[in-house]
């Protein structure tokens, strides 16, 4: 480890402005939801996510609001609800949540240490890494929150002194506690809250802020180092234990998500542009030799790569993986504008996060499968570090940490939705139901609200108003076959989108403006290992539609697997079973594949919930058989190469991943009339 003399000497002049996003984020409660998205964050309301501050223990007796009720000594429990809920109570506008992060806030804040210390910790306890949720809680709040600016933002500012002072002593909290992996892995998260405070409220502590920054930096683990020299594209499986072992901050599956964004993080105090190369190659590898067609990272806690050990592979993704995912990503498109950031982000919002939990919101997987034919108690773990619960619905399948961190993905997610661009541009960078007011860097007041069913289909209707004339970008998904505009019932006309950031400008005038922008997609296939493919329409993943046969028990403790006593969780929180009620080993010949729209379904508005069989409008079918597909160790294997079919071909049916509980997401590939000519059914 390099001395403090020289981080000290290295260390960014205080008068030195951070490098500025490609896209500014808007402050947390300038973005309401609309559609489905509005239906999804009040049935997250309504669920496990608004409710855990009324009876969930790691919340509700946390030792952060003086109980005693943590599942590690982390601590981390409430700070990523904290980190969560906020967003979730500014994004609704709820004052029933609002209160409760009030009231969370304010008690923290009350009982702060008198160094400056945020949290419960005393003494050698005192472990830096759930601070950085903490912040990002804290920060999202002042800006939400302007009666509560003043008081959290000189909380945040005591917490930056006495970070400053535990870190210029030898690193304590951060450097040498027993689990400080998490910490040094995941410093990006509280350099973003740090960055927050220099830019918009420095006071007299900016060298103090900008030396925080170097020093996490500096001890922290090298985001760039993994992306660049080390990065394992095999299947951990299959190195030794050696290699894997001393890289396993950057294999764990929640850390590579957060991760991603580390480079674009730095760099902007850094001014460091080598940042720029390996920040992309690292999301280009992890996702090629990592990632899910659902647009999250495979990891079952260990990155799962594609080749398997003795024939298996249980490629499994995290719940936390997939908000954290979503969230750097996000980050990524604001802060270096590549268009393909945003376009993994949404992939990741329509896919991998929704399929994880049930319709109501209460209820999640710990660990997806992207080919999941059933979700049960298996009769052993063929998992890393995952028990036989991990993939089935709960309360708090495995470990708790997911429980208390999945909802930050929908609130993040719309609150960078819209983006600033210049000082007269108001984008919209997340395609998604939203209204977004803001007064732009020049003055300008804009609100633009967007009505769609995007994903579910591809017109977004806009409506503008503006005290002056302003340019609204649209950003074009990089998968889009062709885009066009109208502005107030003018002619149609196609957009030009930068070719960098997919934005395209639409310039309006002051007032009120129309304006209908229109995508067009298509049906696309992704040839996966083992001879499989992943179907799209757009950013819409589409699997094996699985009968369910879901039955339902009472919650059980993470711990002992025993039902928590009845009374504890709300009647509304079950922990499932979902059987089967159709096969799952089913081959697919891709040239049979038909996409439609289900005009039986209610479209206008879209159903609500969505995330459920029979709820998204889009729906395709094709031409399958079943195979010979063996189980091991309670799950299927890898996809067979025998595609013989074992019972005669018929048309079977996908529906959107996320809406598809059970599913089959990377399907065998099979030539029915190749099978036909060759008489073999
Ligand atoms: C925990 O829940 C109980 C029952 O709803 C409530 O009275 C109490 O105030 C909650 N505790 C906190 C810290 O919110
Ligand atoms: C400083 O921390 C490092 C890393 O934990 C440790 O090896 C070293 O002994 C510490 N030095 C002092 C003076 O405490
Ligand atoms: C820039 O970042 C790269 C990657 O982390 C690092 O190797 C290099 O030392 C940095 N350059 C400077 C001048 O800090
Ligand atoms: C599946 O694909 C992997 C990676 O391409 C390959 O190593 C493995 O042999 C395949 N498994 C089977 C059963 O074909
Ligand atoms: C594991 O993941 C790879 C891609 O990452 C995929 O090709 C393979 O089919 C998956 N195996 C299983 C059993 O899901
Ligand atoms: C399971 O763990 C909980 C919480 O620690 C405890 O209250 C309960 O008694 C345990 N149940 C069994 C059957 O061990
Ligand atoms: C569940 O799936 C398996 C494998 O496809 C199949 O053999 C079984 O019949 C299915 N169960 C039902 C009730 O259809
Ligand atoms: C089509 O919509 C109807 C009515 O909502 C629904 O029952 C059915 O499941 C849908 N079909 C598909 C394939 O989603
Ligand atoms: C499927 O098999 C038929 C008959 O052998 C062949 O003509 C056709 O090209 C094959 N299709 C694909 C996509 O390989």
């Amino acid at each position: 480890m390099k001395s403090l003399a020289i981080i000290i000497a290295f260390a960014v002049a205080a008068s030195a402005d951070l490098l500025p996003f490609a896209f500014a984020p808007l402050p947390l409660g300038s973005i309401q939801p609309q559609g489905w998205l509005l239906d999804q964050m009040q049935l997250m309301a309504d669920g496990l996510a608004g409710h855990e501050y009324d009876f969930y223990l790691y919340v509700n007796e946390s030792s952060w609001l003086g109980g005693d009720q943590e599942y590690s000594n982390l601590n981390e429990g409430f700070p990523y609800w904290f980190n969560a809920l906020v967003p979730l109570a500014y994004g609704l506008n709820d004052d029933r949540l609002k209160s409760q992060v009030q009231a969370a806030a304010t008690y923290v804040l009350q009982h702060q240490a008198d160094d400056g210390w945020i949290g419960p910790e005393t003494g050698d306890a005192r472990i830096m890494w759930a601070r950085f949720p903490a912040l990002l809680g804290f920060m999202q709040l002042a800006e939400a929150e302007q009666t509560m600016t003043d008081m959290v933002v000189a909380g945040m500012q005591k917490f930056a002194v006495c970070m400053n002072n535990m870190l210029t002593a030898n690193y304590t909290g951060y450097l040498g506690t027993s689990d400080d992996l998490w910490g040094r892995a995941r410093f990006q998260d509280m350099i973003i809250s740090l960055q927050w405070l220099y830019e918009h409220y420095p006071q007299d502590n900016g060298q103090i802020l900008l030396d925080n920054m170097q020093m996490l930096t500096e001890a922290g683990y090298d985001w760039a180092y993994w992306f660049l020299d080390a990065f394992i594209k095999e299947n951990l499986y299959d190195v030794s234990l050696d290699i894997t072992n001393a890289l396993f901050q950057f294999e764990h599956g929640v850390n590579a998500g957060q991760g991603l964004k580390s480079g674009a993080v730095i760099r902007r105090f850094t001014n460091n542009d080598t940042l720029l190369a390996s920040t992309r190659q690292g999301v280009d590898w992890t996702f090629k030799y990592h990632g899910a067609a659902s647009g999250t990272i495979l990891a079952d806690e260990r990155l799962d790569g594609l080749s398997p050990m003795t024939g298996q592979v249980h490629n499994l993704s995290e719940l936390c993986t997939a908000v954290e995912t979503m969230y750097s990503l996000s980050y990524l498109y604001e802060a270096l504008g590549d268009n393909d950031f945003a376009d993994r982000s949404e992939r990741a919002a329509f896919n991998a996060l929704p399929t994880m939990l049930t319709a109501d919101w209460w209820a999640h997987q710990y660990m997806a499968e992207p080919n999941q034919g059933y979700s049960q108690d298996l009769t052993e773990s063929p998992f890393w570090n995952v028990n036989t619960l991990g993939q089935t619905f709960g309360l708090e399948p495995n470990y708790p940490c997911c429980a208390v961190n999945h909802p930050q993905g929908y609130p993040k997610f719309l609150s960078n939705s819209f983006v600033t661009v210049g000082n007269n541009g108001l984008g919209h960078a997340l395609l998604s139901p939203a209204t977004a007011t803001s007064t732009l860097p020049g003055g300008n007041k804009v609100t633009v609200s967007c009505n769609t069913k995007y994903p579910f289909d591809f017109s977004l209707s806009y409506t503008a108003s503006a005290s002056s004339a302003f340019d609204l970008y649209l950003r074009v998904p990089g998968w889009a076959l062709s885009s066009s505009v109208s502005v107030n019932s003018g002619a149609s006309s196609p957009l030009k989108p930068d070719r960098h950031t997919g934005m395209a400008k639409v310039s309006l005038p002051a007032g009120q403006s129309i304006v209908e922008y229109t995508l067009s997609a298509d049906t696309t296939l992704d040839l996966r290992a083992n001879n499989t493919v992943a179907v799209y329409h757009g950013p819409l993943l589409y699997a094996l539609q699985i009968g369910e046969d879901i039955i339902a028990q009472p919650p059980r403790n993470w711990g002992n697997q025993s039902d928590y006593p009845s009374g504890y969780a709300p009647t509304q929180s079950h922990d499932y079973t979902i059987n089967n009620l159709t096969a799952w080993n089913i081959a697919i010949d891709p040239s049979t594949i038909s996409y439609q729209v289900n005009l039986s379904a209610g479209s206008d508005p879209l159903p609500n919930p969505i995330w459920t069989s029979g709820g998204p409008p889009g729906f395709m079918t094709f031409r399958g058989c079943e195979i010979a597909w063996p189980i091991e160790k309670g799950v299927p294997t890898n996809p067979p190469q025998d595609r013989t079919c074992t019972a005669a071909p018929t048309e079977y049916t996908m529906i959107p991943y996320g809406a598809a509980k059970l599913h089959m997401a990377e399907m065998p590939i099979v030539n029915l009339t190749s099978q036909r000519v060759r008489g073999l059914i």
